[in-house]
């Protein structure tokens, strides 16, 4: 049942997509499987400094952090929204756990798979935390909690995955969240900083060809789900940063005239020599944009944690 939902969700997604001019795909479907194994490669090249960046700031600022999730309550939930594979999170985790403070750890992922492999990995590392992993939408899931517990939320959303989001989409997100949070609840965000744009450009066009590889397994995803005979060889990735607007772009160009046929959308598309779909916006931010986000939605900045290269911020917001 849940598989026919999302296999309907993709396919309306896709018959939008492919019949728009110009043709885009959207980028939360990368994640299958195999996409989030190639993500996982893609985390661990060098080049691709985001992951380092926080955990960085979680290592050094950790005692910070915490404590200002703590201030001046006796307990709280912490909600992490997409917890993945939860890695950074484990180092706030391990240090709460040390401080014996009274919190429970709720991760929300769409995954059940994630949620399962890591409230076992939770189990053998942390034995004694309180976790209660949830399976399902973000907000659907964070409207659930709110009135069990009555105790503040701090809710984490890490990786700069905010920056996946149109302008629109990071409108709508906030608004959301500032919804759900009463005042005095802490949201801790992590966004990619403006900066060199070779940095940037080394960490999305990789010479290892994991970010070419993750584009174009969306293809052999449509192959597989949709029926669709996508030649994944007669397209080529491009990625482009504009260090005005702060927007990573990356597309798939079609290297010729072709024709895909999508089976179970019963609908063929037409290619053109060097026509572009567009795969995904990886938003990069700076101090005074955040600022306007936090103020625009009810939240006061706190403070900004930063790693030493000043690359990557996770800020600590409060609900007003
Ligand atoms: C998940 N997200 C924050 C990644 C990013 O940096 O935009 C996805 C990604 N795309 C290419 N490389 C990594």
């Amino acid at each position: 049942m849940e598989q026919q939902t999302l296999i309907s969700e993709i396919g309306t997604d896709t018959l939008n997509g492919l019949s728009a001019s110009p043709k885009y795909l959207l980028s939360k479907y990368f994640y299958d499987d195999q996409g989030s194994s190639i993500f996982q490669d893609i985390m661990q090249m060098p080049e691709y400094y985001l992951t380092d960046c926080e955990f960085e700031i979680f290592s050094t600022h950790r005692k910070q952090i915490t404590n200002a999730f703590k201030d001046g309550v006796q307990g709280f939930d912490l909600i992490e929204l997409g917890s993945g594979d939860g890695l950074k999170t484990k180092v706030l985790l391990q240090f709460l756990m040390e401080s014996s403070v009274s919190f429970r750890y709720i991760p929300i992922d769409i995954s059940h798979k994630a949620n399962v492999e890591l409230v076992n990995s939770l189990k053998k590392e942390l034995p004694l935390l309180n976790v209660s992993a949830q399976t399902g939408d973000y907000f659907q899931e964070v409207k659930k909690l709110n009135g069990h517990s009555g105790l503040r939320k701090v809710i984490l959303f890490l990786g700069s995955n905010i920056g996946n989001f149109s302008e629109e989409e990071i409108d709508l997100f906030f608004s959301q969240l500032s919804g759900l949070c009463h005042q005095g609840d802490r949201v801790l965000i992590g966004f990619d900083l403006k900066k060199s744009p070779d940095v940037i450009m080394n960490a999305y066009n990789d010479s290892h060809g994991h970010t070419e590889k993750f584009n174009l397994n969306h293809l052999l995803r449509l192959n597989k789900e949709l029926n669709a005979n996508f030649n994944p060889a007669n397209f080529e990735h491009h990625t482009e940063y504009n260090p005005e607007t702060g927007k990573v772009k990356s597309y798939l160009v079609s290297k010729t005239k072709q024709t895909v046929s999508v089976g179970d959308l019963d609908t063929d598309f037409h290619f053109n020599p060097w026509e572009t779909i567009f795969m995904e916006l990886s938003q990069k931010f700076d101090y005074q944009g955040i600022e306007t986000l936090a103020q625009n939605h009810g939240f006061k900045v706190v403070e900004n944690f930063t790693d030493n290269r000043n690359y990557f911020v996770d800020s600590l917001w409060q609900k007003i």
